[in-house]
């Protein structure tokens, strides 16, 4: 499969040469990041990634390099760190902006938001007022659904109050989002995508990247992997008098290789000509949490052995999204299935025994 994956790097590394756009990825090395800088070379462009590696590995520029077929120009720094960014800036000629960059845990933004406020928002900034600099007029954001905080009603429309999340994490993304769309009213030749993800989960299908985060994982699918390959290991279930079709949680997870996909597709929106627009980047189906563990079980052939406990704090009952603005404007839908994301996931951890690999 690698073989495969490496004559795919080497047929675009032509057409890098006919495509020629640069783009610089901030957070290139991270989950998401990571998995957008493959599609991204797939489809031509040339990337120079920008990472501080606080929630990345180092292994992962290499595997990107293996995946790609191309040496990728990787960059260690903090965007708050204005000269490391314009060195960036002046040395490469860059076309467009993917900005992935910052910190998010909502556990963790609540117990120090502060953090948070200056990782987040202070980053964007800076890099926004880099761009300007640099005359650099195409951004792709990553925000979050969490900036519909608990939905008023589901499916979840882009239109819908995007003002009250629950949590300082979601607050960072309420704020950048208004920072790029009050730049984007400033100067109408700047061109940016907001892109609200719902729940990325999954891993490449080579298993070379997959997410990987530093410290005890927070998110369902790493714990639910993480309890497949520790049979000691009992995954809890947070809640189950939701009101849903089986009182868990209901979410929209969404495949990481299809909102990759999704961001290319920004991208080409934002290249084409100057505007400005948001969009969910969900699968618009709501899976409970006991349907993803029977899903894993039935795909993988491991029982999954969990115990319910009390609600999180924070968490809502629901939230999935309604998919039909990215679909028509973007022409872009997710194509993978809730078993695709459980196979993936599960081939992941295989190959890297996540157990333990960051503690
Ligand atoms: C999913 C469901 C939990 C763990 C978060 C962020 C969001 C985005 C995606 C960044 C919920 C339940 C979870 C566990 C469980 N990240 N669960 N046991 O909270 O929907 O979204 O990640 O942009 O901003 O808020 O994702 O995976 O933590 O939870 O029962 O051990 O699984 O209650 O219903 P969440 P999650």
């Amino acid at each position: 499969l690698l073989n495969a994956w490496t004559s795919i790097g080497e047929q675009h590394q032509c057409r890098v040469g006919k495509a020629h756009l640069k783009v610089f990825v901030t957070g290139g090395a991270g989950y998401i990041g990571s998995h957008v800088v493959v599609e991204l070379v797939k489809h031509g462009y040339e990337v120079v990634i920008f990472d501080n590696f606080s929630n990345a590995s180092s292994n992962v520029p290499t595997a990107l390099s293996e995946l790609c077929g191309v040496q990728i120009t990787v960059t260690s720094g903090d965007l708050r760190d204005a000269s490391a960014l314009e060195c960036v800036f002046s040395d490469h000629s860059i076309d467009a902006v993917m900005h992935f960059a910052g910190l998010k845990s909502v556990a963790e933004s609540v117990a120090d938001p502060l953090m948070y406020y200056d990782n987040n928002v202070l980053g964007s900034l800076q890099l926004c007022k880099s761009m300007r600099k640099y005359d650099v007029k195409r951004l792709v954001f990553s925000s979050s659904a969490t900036v519909y905080g608990d939905p008023i009603s589901v499916p979840i429309r882009e239109d819908a109050p995007a003002v009250n999340p629950t949590n300082p994490y979601g607050m960072t993304k309420v704020i950048c989002e208004k920072m790029v769309l009050d730049l984007c009213r400033s100067d109408p030749s700047f061109s940016a995508g907001i892109l609200r993800y719902f729940n990325p989960v999954g891993a490449h299908p080579s298993g070379l990247i997959g997410e990987d985060p530093k410290g005890q994982p927070a998110n369902l699918m790493p714990l639910l992997t993480n309890a497949a390959a520790d049979p000691t290991a009992v995954l809890k279930i947070y809640g189950c008098d939701y009101p849903t079709k089986d009182g868990t949680g209901v979410r929209d997870y969404i495949h990481v290789c299809d909102l990759a996909a999704g961001h290319v597709a920004a991208l080409n929106r934002c290249s084409t000509d100057s505007q400005h627009f948001i969009a969910n980047l969900g699968t618009g189906n709501g899976f409970s949490v006991l349907e993803v563990i029977r899903a894993f079980e039935q795909a993988c052939g491991i029982k999954i052995a969990y115990q319910i406990a009390p609600r999180r704090p924070g968490d809502v009952a629901i939230c999935y999204a309604d998919t039909s603005y990215a679909t028509e404007f973007l022409n872009w839908r997710a194509e993978k299935t809730l078993k695709d994301m459980c196979l993936d996931s599960w081939r992941w951890q295989e190959q890297n025994s996540l157990l333990g690999s960051h503690m």
